[in-house]
């Protein structure tokens, strides 16, 4: 297949190293144009991989078989927008992000959107990537022209598996996002690993019970909604979360699409969300901070109340 990567980070490197060993053709789509993108990625195995490929080439977009974009959510409607009109009308184009929101920013668009989320993990540490956990990857379709595209999810298996096909990703989707809803800003909160959130069991059910009113609303089923969170916490106890990471390195996090996300939902069905409304302004908080110091705009010496 011809493959483009919108988005050559943490995920995009795993994405591209394993596709091209399966002989894809493969291209990465940097922010900044370049002919080439350097993929440097430590496997899981501990096997280091080294590639040179080739990068924003307009034809190959011409003829790609599957866009794969993996920006942070807040990266991924205006970048992906460009790339659309020179894509075929019926090549896939499949969102693979922490959070929910981006296919509504993107609107109508004429290719089949796909959208999914994954629980590998890995992290740039330097000029490397290292893949240090396998994981799941989940895909199901996110518009109207997306038909049944198992067959894609079955050729993504073999590059870096285990890839799980869904005809309607949606409760997978709010899974998730209920997961990161409660993990992502209490970590922040409390400056933790996921796994030292078992000392908070009060605040993470509060946050588990609001969401599943909202997803209760939306018809879905939720029965086993905070067993699935405790789950993960369990299972990703040494973790720093994603959003940590982000507040550590003064950079965005992806509140918007998490917490923003089931806060807007809220709203539109009257639903009251105290906990994670409380959250979500502690974070917007520390990133206006982070975002006033970058630019430059803050005045030096000034006390801000906890940050
Ligand atoms: P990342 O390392 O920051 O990668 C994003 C990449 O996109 C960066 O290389 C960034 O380049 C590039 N980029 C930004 N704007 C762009 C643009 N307009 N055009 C082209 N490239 C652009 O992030 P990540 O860790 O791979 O995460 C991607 C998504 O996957 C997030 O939603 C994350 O939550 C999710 N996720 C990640 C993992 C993981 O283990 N890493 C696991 C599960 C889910 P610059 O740095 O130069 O801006
Ligand atoms: O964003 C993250 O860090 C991850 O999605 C999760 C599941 C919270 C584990 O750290």
């Amino acid at each position: 297949m011809n493959i483009t990567v919108l988005g050559c980070g943490a995920l995009g490197q795993i994405w591209l190293a394993a596709l091209h060993d399966r002989q894809h053709q493969v291209q990465g789509w940097l922010r900044v144009p370049h002919a080439h993108c350097r993929v440097a990625v430590r496997t899981l195995s501990g096997q280091p991989l080294h590639y040179t490929l080739p990068a924003n080439d307009p034809q190959r977009l011409a003829h790609c078989d599957l866009l794969l974009v993996t920006l942070k959510a807040w990266q991924v409607a205006s970048a992906t927008v460009h790339l659309l009109p020179h894509l075929p009308p019926d090549c896939p184009v499949l969102l693979l992000h922490n959070g929910l929101g981006t296919r509504e920013e993107l609107g109508e668009i004429r290719q089949p959107l796909l959208q999914g989320f994954t629980t590998h993990a890995a992290r740039r540490s330097g000029q490397q990537v290292e893949h240090v956990a396998a994981g799941m990857t989940h895909i199901g379709p996110a518009n109207a022209r997306c038909g049944d595209h198992s067959a894609l999810a079955a050729a993504l298996q073999q590059a870096l598996p285990d890839v799980a096909w869904h005809n309607d990703i949606t409760h997978s989707a709010w899974q998730k996002l209920a997961v990161n809803c409660a993990i992502n800003p209490l970590t922040v909160e409390y400056d933790c690993t996921n796994g030292a959130l078992a000392n908070y069991p009060e605040r993470v059910n509060a946050l588990c019970d609001e969401v599943a009113e909202v997803m209760a609303r939306e018809g879905l089923p939720v029965d086993d909604l905070r067993a699935t969170v405790w789950a993960v916490i369990a299972a990703t106890a040494e973790n720093t979360s994603s959003m940590l990471q982000d507040i550590r390195a003064r950079r965005r996090t992806e509140i918007d699409y998490i917490t923003g996300y089931l806060l807007r939902a809220a709203r539109r069905m009257g639903i009251a969300t105290p906990e994670n409304s409380r959250l979500y302004e502690r974070i917007k908080r520390k990133e206006q901070y982070h975002e006033q110091q970058r630019s430059g705009t803050d005045l030096s010496g000034t006390w801000h109340r906890g940050n």
